[in-house]
């Protein structure tokens, strides 16, 4: 019904033909641009920029008046969620984040309930002004973490190097893991869908933390919680189809896994090979990456250079969404993403040719 008027992502995810490769950025909008560092600071802090929907999407846009990327992505962060649960969210100045009340007794697990959508209307209030802002220029992307890396923050209480109140629970009391992962899925589900509802044209799962489990507790602890948002999440909004994007850091050897879920399209972090991944998948699902977000540090011509590579190694085959393996890096020179939007647009319509 309202199609954007650029619909190349929207077409890429449902790997429909495209005359060039559409792009955009994991955390586009973010510290590697002075404009976001001058909202934040006007704001106060990270959080406020989420909470306000003006500043929310003031940020949301800024990378898009600077480069012609092929959508925007919603400017919140995956840990409104726990926050809405009562978990007691706070982000020190450069130390990530920290949850006031991370679970880490049967009775604060059994007591955990689906988060109240009303506390998330922040989110839902920003979705709607960044559309209305957007006009119909590209389309707007939600997201959500999965409920595996939810509950890493959760159980942790802030980022881990191993990881081990989550795996001791899973280890120890498997069934208190799955009560915690059956909730933030539901939860997830419902969240997706009131930013679908709000105006979200397509959305993704952030599964930062799947790739530290084995295979085994991969497919019983993450994708199939992943499986289950997917199953619920609205496939169809106003006439139009919303594609679901799965992305699992570290996933590469479980990629048929994930696409047996059902989604549209996987995500790739830059260890996985572009062209394994296809014969792996077939035409199932788009992909989507996988450039080194670390390559981005250096000169113009290595940045052309290392962006060709990735293009080509996907091939001109429909259903690819450039974008990086993760988020870019605050260190990130600015000139360097105006370089790689650009040898995207331009070489990928030669390679089609
Ligand atoms: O991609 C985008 O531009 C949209 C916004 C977005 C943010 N976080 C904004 C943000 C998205 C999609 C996220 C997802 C997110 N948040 C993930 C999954 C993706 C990934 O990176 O693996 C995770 C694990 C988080 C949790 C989180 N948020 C951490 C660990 C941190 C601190 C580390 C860091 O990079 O500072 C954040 C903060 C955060 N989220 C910032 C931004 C722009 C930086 C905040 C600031 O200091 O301004």
């Amino acid at each position: 019904m309202t199609r954007p008027t650029n619909d190349t992502l929207l077409r890429a995810l449902l790997r429909e033909p495209t005359d060039y490769t559409p792009l955009w950025l994991m955390r586009q909008a973010g510290r590697y641009l002075p404009e976001y560092r001058a909202s934040r600071a006007t704001a106060g802090s990270f959080m406020d920029l989420c909470r306000n929907a003006d500043f929310a999407t003031e940020v949301t846009l800024q990378p898009l008046e600077r480069f012609p990327l092929d959508a925007a992505i919603l400017f919140s962060d995956i840990l409104t969620v726990p926050d809405a649960m009562g978990l007691g969210l706070s982000f020190a100045e450069g130390e990530g984040p920290r949850f006031a009340r991370p679970l880490r007794d049967e009775a604060a697990i059994r007591a955990l309930e689906v988060a109240p959508m009303e506390k998330l209307d922040y989110v839902f209030n920003a979705v709607a002004a960044i559309r209305k802002a957007l006009g119909n220029r590209v389309p707007l992307i939600g997201f959500s973490g999965s409920p595996f890396t939810l509950a890493c923050y959760m159980i942790e209480g802030r980022g881990s190097d191993d990881f081990r109140h989550i795996k001791g629970l899973m280890y120890s009391r498997p069934d208190l893991l799955h009560h915690i992962l059956d909730v933030n899925a539901r939860t997830v589900t419902e969240y997706l869908n009131q930013q679908i509802e709000h105006g979200a044209q397509a959305v993704m799962v952030f599964d930062t933390w799947g790739g530290i489990l084995s295979g085994p507790a991969y497919r019983e602890f993450s994708l199939e919680y992943m499986r289950r948002i997917v199953a619920g999440v609205k496939r169809e909004h106003n006439g139009e189809r919303v594609p679901v994007v799965l992305f699992t850091k570290g996933g590469g050897q479980w990629l048929t896994d994930m696409a047996d879920t059902g989604c549209d399209s996987l995500g790739l972090d830059w260890t996985v090979d572009p062209a394994q991944a296809r014969a792996l998948v077939g035409s199932r699902v788009a992909l989507q990456g996988n450039m080194d977000p670390i390559s981005l540090m250096g000169s113009a011509e290595g940045v052309a250079a290392e962006t060709r590579r990735v293009l080509e190694a996907f091939g001109p085959a429909p259903g690819h969404v450039f974008n990086l393996g993760h988020g870019i890096s605050q260190h990130t020179p600015p000139e360097n993403v105006a370089v790689l939007v650009d040898v995207v647009h331009r070489h990928s319509r030669a390679l089609r040719t």
